[in-house]
């Protein structure tokens, strides 16, 4: 059996957060904009369209912020790995020129707004760099930063990297930044909420109706609006398909406290396994953060192990000795690489979507919502056709089928019950751990906390009908086929479930 991995689990930008507490809708209303989904991008287009002249009503299933953009890693910047040598090569250059046009445009919309609303989010400029251990990555950093400077980027290659290890070279952005993107967005929820525009929070969208209104319905009331905007991470509703034009990519954040002062830069490798590194300043205390560990969220892995494989990773090459904090999040990897950002489908009238935002929402988010707030107020946008979400794009191929066998590849291995001192309490139910079982001819995701609490809910995802597995690491169902997430009691963490699991009946011998 495996232990723990060290550290807290939860987001570090979560646990320093205050949390909100804006009403549930529980009646009828009319806006200009519904906007559903109170991330970066739902917010942000939410602000952006209020600022433009418009109602706008943002109507959030938890509390704003604490879906993926509250586990992110905080980066915003425009420079994503190797994205433009990709780009380029898929879509051609005027495309990657388009998309990093985009991104550094979001980067200064983030700068301005946390001026002009006072947002304190420890926003900083730093450098960010794609760093290169190996002779192959160092010719690609080398390539990249060539290409990126070419589009007009603030690019550069350099051999001089601070970092406290020793690499080869990197890809060099200068002007970007970092924040704490749960407190960021928090504040763009304050500056949505008043004069006739409305957050609220604890208030899943139920359904959608396109037409004149465009309706979004939820369980104590209805948003009629001339516009709906859906920014649920995947979209609810998928009329677009989009959950075979995406897939979502899982990846785990540990965070650790540091005696050394911050580093002016943020860093991500091109070398597997890739590590994403940044530091940070906050309520006094000073963590440093190391990512990675990506893989499709319909891979069965070992979270522990991969949580530990980071955690050697910040002890040995970054020198920490504490982990004090360890999550996970998934977001949506387009098909062909670029965000989705319009109708929800072809035959969509009011609906529109934003959504593939790739790994990098704080700032594609951001330039996806500002695409929608030109396409809704009746002005041009530039980025707008390069996003297009109606575009002709391949299915992923990690899109499994609903009912395919969840791929399991090399580095897998079988999730283990959890902790280490577990009391079996029947032959198939370990405290600490979660195990699915027959009750009565129902598949039933079983769950016996550390202290012998039980809790029993239907094993069947409601996006689609696969079987949850449990996580031990992360204490949560997972769904192998299209990555949703429960808590262990089957509320929804994480689409494209809108459902909670059904309560299910205990075993016989346990009720
Ligand atoms: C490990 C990791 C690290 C990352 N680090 C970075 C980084 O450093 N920089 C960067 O730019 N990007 C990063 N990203 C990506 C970035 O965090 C995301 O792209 C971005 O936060 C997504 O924002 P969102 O608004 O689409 O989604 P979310 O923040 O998930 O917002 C969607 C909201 O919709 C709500 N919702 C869902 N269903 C309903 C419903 N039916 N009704 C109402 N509300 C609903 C959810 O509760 C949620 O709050 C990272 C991603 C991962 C996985
Ligand atoms: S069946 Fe699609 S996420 Fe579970």
């Amino acid at each position: 059996m495996s232990e723990q991995p060290a550290g807290t689990f939860a987001s570090l930008w979560v646990a320093t957060s205050a949390s909100t507490g804006y009403a549930a809708l529980n009646a009828d209303l009319d806006v200009d904009v519904a906007v559903i989904g109170g991330g970066i991008a739902g917010l942000t287009a939410a602000l952006a369209l209020k600022r433009a002249g418009q109602t706008v009503a943002v109507l959030e299933a938890a509390r704003v912020g604490t879906g993926v953009t509250g586990n992110t890693t905080g980066k915003v910047t425009s420079l994503h790995r190797l994205a433009y040598t990709e780009l380029a090569g898929r879509h051609g250059v005027e495309a990657a020129r388009l998309y990093g046009e985009a991104n550094e445009a979001a980067i200064q919309h983030v700068a301005g707004t946390v001026a002009e609303e006072g947002i304190d989010c420890g926003f900083r400029r730093v450098s960010n760099y794609t760093y290169a251990e190996s002779e192959e990555a160092l010719a690609r950093v080398r390539e990249e930063a060539a290409l990126a400077g070419r589009l007009g980027l603030p690019a550069s290659f350099t051999t001089e990297v601070p970092l406290p290890f020793a690499v080869k070279g990197a890809v060099r952005f200068d002007g970007q930044a970092q924040i704490h993107a749960l407190r960021y967005v928090q504040g763009l929820a304050r500056a949505v909420d008043g004069d006739r525009s409305f957050v609220f929070e604890d208030s899943p969208a139920t359904g959608l109706r396109d037409g004149v209104p465009a309706v979004v319905d939820a369980e104590h009331g209805s948003i009629r609006a001339r516009e709906i905007i859906v920014a649920t991470n995947m979209p609810i509703e998928d009329k677009g398909i989009f959950d075979e034009r995406c897939y979502l990519h899982r990846s785990y954040i540990v965070a650790a406290r540091t005696a050394l002062p911050p580093l002016d830069s943020t860093f991500l490798s091109v070398d597997e396994p890739m590590r994403s590194i940044l530091t940070i300043d906050l309520d006094g205390a000073s963590y440093v953060l190391a990512g990675g560990e990506g893989h499709p969220a319909s891979e069965r892995t070992d979270s522990a192990e991969r949580y530990r494989r980071l955690s050697g990773f910040a002890r040995d090459r970054l020198g920490v000795d504490e982990i004090v904090y360890r999550w996970s999040t998934q977001d949506a990897m387009p098909a062909d690489g670029l965000p989705y950002v319009g109708l929800m489908s072809t035959d969509a009238r009011h609906i529109h979507v934003i959504t593939g935002l790739r790994k990098w929402g704080l700032t594609n988010g951001t330039a996806a919502a500002l695409v929608l707030r030109d396409t809704l107020c009746g002005r041009p946008n530039p980025w707008a056709a390069v996003f297009d979400s109606t575009r002709a794009s391949e299915s992923t191929p990690a899109a499994a089928a609903p009912d395919a066998a969840p791929a399991v590849t090399e580095d897998a291995t079988e999730t283990a019950p959890a902790s280490s001192g577990a009391v079996p309490i029947r032959s198939d139910l370990v405290r600490g751990a979660g195990s699915v079982v027959d009750v009565d001819g129902a598949t039933t995701a079983v769950y016996v906390g550390p202290t012998g609490n039980v809790s029993a809910v239907s094993a069947v995802c409601t996006h689609l009908g696969c079987t949850v597995e449990f996580n031990p690491a992360d204490v949560t169902w997972d769904c192998p086929c299209h990555g949703s997430r429960f808590s262990t009691d089957g509320t929804v963490i994480q689409g494209p479930a809108t459902r909670n699991l059904a309560a299910g009946a205990l075993p016989a011998d346990l009720g």
